[in-house]
């Protein structure tokens, strides 16, 4: 039951292949539903306008599940957040659209939201009866997803700024790319961290970018490995069979050296020692051992948001949407989504 101070939340997130909407009551998430779209699988990475086709059909029993599995009215919703980017334009306008309407329908403020942003904030998610240690104002935050690698440093819930970031591929593209590239199906990032379990990390050596400041790159670590693959499967065509963990474990060293070492010299320039990780790609097992590893070795504060949290959800929208309803952060109807755009 909502208290009259209370501000209710109906986030909206469609910005690739997952359809959500959750329902938060101040900073508490209350309800967060996921509809998933198995239709891609056949084709190896998302297909953008069966995307689309398959939000359409899930946004409204995806919004009504939320609502209903929220305990509240539909008229104690303070506000409608959504994800206007980036991302999928087709799948973001189904979102859009839905929260206009639904907005417009029931006179309630619109709140945009940006996707990378919503990540950034999953760390302030609280849920009923789970303890949640939020990160203390600065920290950095290595955000790792399927369209995006990114450090961010955050000065506040609503003040936050990128200061390094992928100039090619995003770390999970590079797990998926090569992945492929091994004959595994999409998304083949948690396949390799499945895999790499029972592997050797320096079975092969792959080449690292060597790239200026905090910046990122990992195209050409997809290409070294697409001529490594090819060149062996020349000589043994059973190499990826007889190698597959080997193979998984040397190229997911790879990614995390590369994603560690620029975390760790941004921690050193600025001085920050609170650090937080986001993004689907933080699910990966290597990761978040290195990374509680670089926490002992550096006196690190680290935070790793639960898993539910880190891929695409609409909690995170919800969330960040309440922020913005408190600064008065409201958009109009004649906003329209963006596929590409950076935090600032
Ligand atoms: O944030 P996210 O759910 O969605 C978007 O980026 O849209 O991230 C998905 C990415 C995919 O590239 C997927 O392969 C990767 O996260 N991923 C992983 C793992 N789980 C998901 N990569 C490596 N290891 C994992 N365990």
């Amino acid at each position: 039951m909502k208290k009259t101070k209370d501000i209710v939340i109906l986030g909206i997130e469609s910005s690739c292949d997952d359809t959500s909407a959750a329902i938060t009551c101040n900073d508490m998430i209350i309800s967060n539903e996921v509809s998933g779209q198995t239709v891609h699988k056949a084709y190896g990475g998302v297909v953008p306008e069966l995307a689309s086709r398959a939000h359409q059909q899930n946004i409204i029993p995806v919004v009504d599940l939320a609502i209903k599995n929220s305990g509240v009215s539909i008229d104690d919703i303070s506000a409608v957040a959504f994800t206007r980017g980036p991302g999928l334009l087709g799948s973001l306008l189904v979102g859009t659209s839905f929260a206009k309407g639904f907005a417009l329908a029931k006179n309630l403020p619109l709140i945009e939201v940006n996707h990378l942003h919503g990540h950034v904030l999953a760390h302030f998610i609280k849920e009923k009866s789970v303890e949640t240690k939020t990160p203390g104002f600065p920290f950095l935050c290595l955000l790792v997803s399927g369209g995006n690698s990114q450090i961010i440093f955050v000065r506040d819930h609503l003040d936050m700024e990128v200061i390094g970031q992928t100039i090619d591929d995003a770390a999970g593209e590079a797990f998926d790319k090569c992945a492929k590239v091994m004959g595994l199906p999409y998304p083949g990032g948690p396949l390799v961290d499945k895999l790499a379990k029972e592997g050797n990390a320096k079975a092969f050596v792959f080449a690292k970018p060597k790239i200026q400041g905090l910046d990122y790159s990992f195209s050409g670590l997809k290409t070294s490995f697409l001529y490594f693959i090819r060149d062996k499967m020349a000589e043994n065509p059973n190499f990826i069979e007889e190698c597959k963990a080997d193979i998984c474990a040397s190229l997911q060293y790879t990614i995390i050296e590369v994603l560690m070492t620029k975390l760790r010299q941004a921690a050193k320039e600025t001085g920050i020692r609170t650090i937080a990780v986001a993004g689907g790609v933080s699910a990966n097992s290597g990761l978040r051992q290195a990374l509680t590893d670089a926490s002992v070795k550096y006196n690190w504060e680290m935070h790793i948001p639960p898993f539910k949290f880190t891929t695409d959800n609409a909690a995170m929208i919800a969330i960040t949407g309440y922020y913005k309803y408190l600064k008065g952060e409201f958009t109009t109807h004649d906003v329209v989504p963006f596929s590409r755009v950076s935090m600032k």
